[in-house]
């Protein structure tokens, strides 16, 4: 108590004479002060990670009927750069995860032709878009080709977080996913862990940052309608949970969950859970209702135990 109150007042003491009276106003924020774990977030599942339910996504099941709520034309519908309406058929719900992939690759990744194959996957491949976080927040903000324009529904601060979450995987500060995973055929189950991780390290990562939340074994809290524990859905969608290692899971209390400097340390650390999380003796499938993985399951490769 001490400490901390004493701490308390030398905060005090440095905000009474640094002052923002004296300094200059900032002209513009500090891009290297955007969050890119929330702008991963905010890629993956902008609307629950804002809380947004005023955006209610056009329904799926009534395909060619804007019928959803808010968003530009306050039917829950997005706009193309060329003003057309993007319909959410196929079910996209105008998460850019859905339209870009959890790869980040549109066509050219994992739910391309050659692989998911995504009805509502685009052309663009973001990790290939040059120039600064703001021009690609830009590109963002106005939409291109079949990419909506999210400015219509973010504010220019949240672009520039999810530009700045692109851009540093672009540039080599952040991983991207090929080097967590290899993309294989639609019949392996479209991808393999990378060798070269830790399993052991897994475990002892795992006890220290996740056990609290999911428990000692990962079955704590299980995923869509009770069919995953955290082991068993790592075992058959490490593609969708590196991401959520890497930002957290949006609009709840998990937040980035590595703490590497480098793109290499922190590809280390989520290829170490991951290879841990393949271990069925510890992470179980628990209650959860979908089947886990049979032996010789080619997505967790020889880390399946
Ligand atoms: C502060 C609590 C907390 C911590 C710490 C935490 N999680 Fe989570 N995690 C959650 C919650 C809550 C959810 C959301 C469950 C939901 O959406 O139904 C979640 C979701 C996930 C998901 C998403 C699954 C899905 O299908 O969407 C994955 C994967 C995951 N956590 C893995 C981990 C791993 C691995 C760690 C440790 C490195 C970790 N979490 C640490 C609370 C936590």
């Amino acid at each position: 108590m001490k400490r901390a109150a004493s701490r308390f007042f030398v905060w005090i003491a440095l905000m009474g004479c640094g002052g923002a009276a004296t300094s200059p106003a900032p002209q513009m924020p500090a891009l290297t002060a955007l969050d890119d774990a929330r702008g991963g977030r905010l890629f993956d599942h902008w609307a629950r990670e804002l809380g947004r339910t005023d955006f209610v996504p056009d329904a799926r099941a009534t395909a060619g009927v804007p019928d959803g709520q808010g968003g530009p034309a306050s039917d829950g519908t997005l706009r193309l750069a060329d003003g057309r309406a993007l319909l959410n058929d196929g079910g996209h719900d105008y998460r850019l995860k859905n339209l870009l992939g959890w790869d980040l690759r549109g066509r050219a990744g994992l739910y391309g032709p050659a692989h998911m194959n995504k009805p509502y996957v685009v052309a663009s491949d973001s990790l290939a878009w040059p120039g600064s976080v703001r021009e690609v927040a830009d590109r963002l903000e106005r939409g291109e080709g079949d990419l909506p324009a999210y400015g219509d529904v973010l504010e220019r601060h949240e672009l520039e977080e999810i530009a700045a979450f692109v851009v540093r995987m672009r540039d080599g500060e952040l991983p991207r996913a090929e080097d967590v995973f290899a993309l294989t055929s639609p019949d392996a189950g479209h991808y393999a862990l990378r060798e070269g991780a830790d399993g052991t390290r897994g475990v002892l990562l795992y006890a220290e940052r996740c056990a609290d939340c999911h428990g000692d074994d990962g079955t704590a809290i299980l995923f869509d309608d009770g069919a995953y524990s955290l082991g068993s859905h790592a075992r058959q969608k490490a593609y969708e949970d590196w991401l959520k290692i890497l930002n957290g899971q949006p609009g709840s209390p998990m937040g980035r969950q590595v703490r590497g400097e480098t793109a290499a340390e922190i590809r280390q650390e989520i290829l170490d859970i991951l290879a841990a999380l393949c271990d069925r003796q510890i992470f179980p499938r628990g209650e959860a209702s979908a089947e886990d993985v049979p032996d010789g399951d080619p997505r967790c490769g020889a880390y399946l135990h």
